[in-house]
């Protein structure tokens, strides 16, 4: 299957890189450059990058804060994070949109489905801020969700590690990596693939999931042109 139109799910943690807190520009420029080379080959790219580089909503209820007021600060980091990456990709002449779930009208677009697509199709790389908008759901969520809603091909996963193991890679050395698996065995062998709500929502519109380590330069070109089984793939 050739990719047309993906949305790249990204990690704000990621984007620390070597720093404890906040962006650390090299990497920042790293994902840019990666992002650069798919989008020059044509691909039709739409971003979702995670905040907990900055905030985490779940972390914040556990030192007693009210977990909606903690999410909502989660999305700001979001929006943070999608600043940054909008203007690292530009710097390296890519034409980006920034769209944000909640209207913060002087800082980005509000999200609007029709607009989004037609800058994905203009070969502009569109960014959606603020997760979906709501507390209680997670980036990975906001990533089916605006995927499913853009009718992207397929969902990246950028992680960590290179894929679904067998057990946690990092903690089990006989752990063995899947290079496909189905949606039913995630649910059936209970593996850490995305939280519930976003990976149903895939399963239910029949949307794959690449999970791969996005932090090993040249990667992401190497998944969208499926070389080198890089990544797992989930798949009806
Ligand atoms: P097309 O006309 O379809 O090519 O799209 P366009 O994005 O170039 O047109 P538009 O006139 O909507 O936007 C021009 C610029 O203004 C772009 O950089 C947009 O990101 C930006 N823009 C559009 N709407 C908003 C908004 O509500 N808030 C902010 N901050 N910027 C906006």
């Amino acid at each position: 299957m050739t990719y047309k139109r993906i949305l790249l799910k990204l990690s704000g943690e990621s984007l620390m890189g070597k720093k404890q807190f906040g962006i650390d520009n090299d990497r920042l420029s790293d994902y840019a450059n990666e992002i650069k080379e798919i989008v020059n080959q044509g691909i039709e790219v739409a971003i979702v990058i995670g905040g907990g580089n900055i905030f985490r909503g779940i972390q914040a209820e556990e030192g007693g804060m009210e977990r909606t007021q903690g999410d909502y600060m989660g999305m700001l980091a979001t929006v943070i994070n999608g600043m940054a990456l909008q203007s690292a990709l530009e710097t390296v002449g890519i034409k980006t949109r920034l769209q944000t779930a909640i209207e913060m009208k002087e800082v980005a677009e509000p999200f609007i489905k029709r607009k989004a697509v037609r800058h994905l199709e203009k070969g502009r790389v569109v960014i959606f801020g603020a997760g979906t908008g709501n507390p209680f759901f997670t980036t990975d969520t906001a990533a089916s969700l605006r995927a499913i809603e853009i009718e992207a091909d397929v969902i990246l996963k950028g992680t960590r590690v290179d894929g679904i193991y067998t057990a946690d890679p990092e903690k089990d050395s006989t752990a063995i990596k899947y290079d496909t698996i189905t949606f039913d065995e995630v649910y059936k062998k209970r593996l850490n693939v995305m939280d519930m709500t976003a990976f149903t929502l895939c399963k239910e519109n029949k949307l794959p999931i690449i999970v791969f380590d996005m932090d090993t330069p040249g990667n992401l070109k190497k998944v969208i042109n499926q070389e080198e089984n890089i990544g797992t793939l989930v798949e009806i």
